[in-house]
């Protein structure tokens, strides 16, 4: 029986903490240590699931009782803190977005390949029950093959007070049904082209509406937005990929359960990480205990590092669209 893999947290903010929480509960998994710069927030993850604070990550990766870091610091912060994991010969899991850029991307992958590491990236949707199940049907070649998809996520305003100004949503939230799309078409992005409006927020973009060419000829339009109102209780979130031969439709919103009291409806997650009977349950959980088996019996993340990067090529393209006002080309120009 292999020994529990051990395991550091970098950033121990919001999802921080849920890696941290549940990383403190797999069976196969020692939580050692957590780091943050904010020394309240370190301390008082720490204690709640019985690990140690660390101050500099640096410190944390170093210790010899650590397998696996798991890097959860905001979107333009996980490049170094990976590659300071990767270089003392530790497995690395990485939240998304990859990277903001491609050649942070390139950096991280290629030090993991250097240092015979696993690495991979918390594109969680590949791990939600509703939207893996739509690819394996797609995949099957149960409904023909894809035409064209759409894709939505659209957050109540309480993210972007939270983000805004720190990452856009492109970024936050419209890279998961990047990375979903991509996997669903298994073809390499061709051209994408953006537009983005601000007329809610003051700090950053409201919403981003991006049309993309796949190199094998699918088509695909993506919305990301983050100004729905802050009592609105859940987000949004659908996926349609319409086939040669029938249709795959996602329903990704968070409303299997609805609590009405006398304030706003609220609907609680029942998806990505509920507690059920004092356990973490749903995708994070099961993300995790995939990237642990992995690590414990040599298997392939079901993320790789390119795929990652391919998604944070798509997100910076479309921002280049948006700065030009044209489409941006990824791959091969067409003839
Ligand atoms: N997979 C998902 O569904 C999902 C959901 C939410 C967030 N995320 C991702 O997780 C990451 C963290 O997001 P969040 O919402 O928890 O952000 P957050 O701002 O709540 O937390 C980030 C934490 O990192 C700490 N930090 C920053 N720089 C650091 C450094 N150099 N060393 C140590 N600590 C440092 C901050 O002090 C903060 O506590 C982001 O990349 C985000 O996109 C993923």
């Amino acid at each position: 029986m292999p020994k529990k893999l051990g395991v550091g947290v970098v950033g121990v903010g919001v999802f921080g903490e849920q890696h941290a929480k549940v990383y403190s509960q797999l069976e196969h998994v020692r939580l050692i240590g957590v780091a943050d710069l904010n020394e309240t927030r370190c301390a008082q993850v720490a204690k709640t699931f019985g690990a140690k604070a660390f101050g500099d990550y640096n410190e944390l990766v170093a210790r010899a009782d650590i397998d696996l870091v798991a890097v959860c610091t905001p979107d333009d912060a996980h490049l170094h803190p990976v590659l300071a994991a990767l270089s003392a010969g530790k497995h690395v899991f990485v939240e998304k977005p990859f990277a903001t850029s491609v050649a942070d991307c390139t950096k991280m992958a290629s030090a993991a390949e250097l240092a015979g590491r696993k690495l991979t990236v918390g594109q969680i949707l590949r791990f939600d029950p509703r939207y893996h199940v739509a690819r394996e049907a797609v995949a099957r070649g149960d409904v023909g093959e894809i035409v064209h998809l759409t894709v939505r996520r659209n957050n109540q305003m309480a993210s972007a007070d939270r983000l805004g100004g720190r990452t856009s949503v492109l970024f936050f939230l419209g890279i998961h049904d990047l990375d979903f799309m991509n996997w669903c078409v298994g073809s390499k992005l061709q051209r994408v082209y953006c537009e983005s409006t601000r007329r809610v927020l003051d700090n950053a973009d409201d919403t981003y509406l991006a049309l993309v060419r796949y190199e094998n000829g699918v088509i695909a339009s993506l919305e990301a937005s983050w100004v729905l109102p802050r009592g609105y209780g859940k987000l949004e979130a659908e996926a349609e990929i319409v086939c040669t031969n029938g249709t795959v439709f996602v329903d990704g919103s968070a409303n299997a359960v609805r609590v009405a009291t006398s304030g706003p409806v609220n609907h609680p997650d029942v998806t990505y990480g509920p507690e059920v009977a004092g356990l973490s349950y749903g995708a994070l959980r099961h993300q995790l205990t995939h990237f642990v088996d992995c690590i414990r019996f040599g298997g392939e993340p079901l993320v790789s590092p390119a795929e990652a990067a391919q998604a944070v090529a798509g997100i910076c393209a479309m921002e280049r669209s948006l700065k030009t006002g044209a489409p941006v080309y990824l791959g091969r120009k067409p003839k």
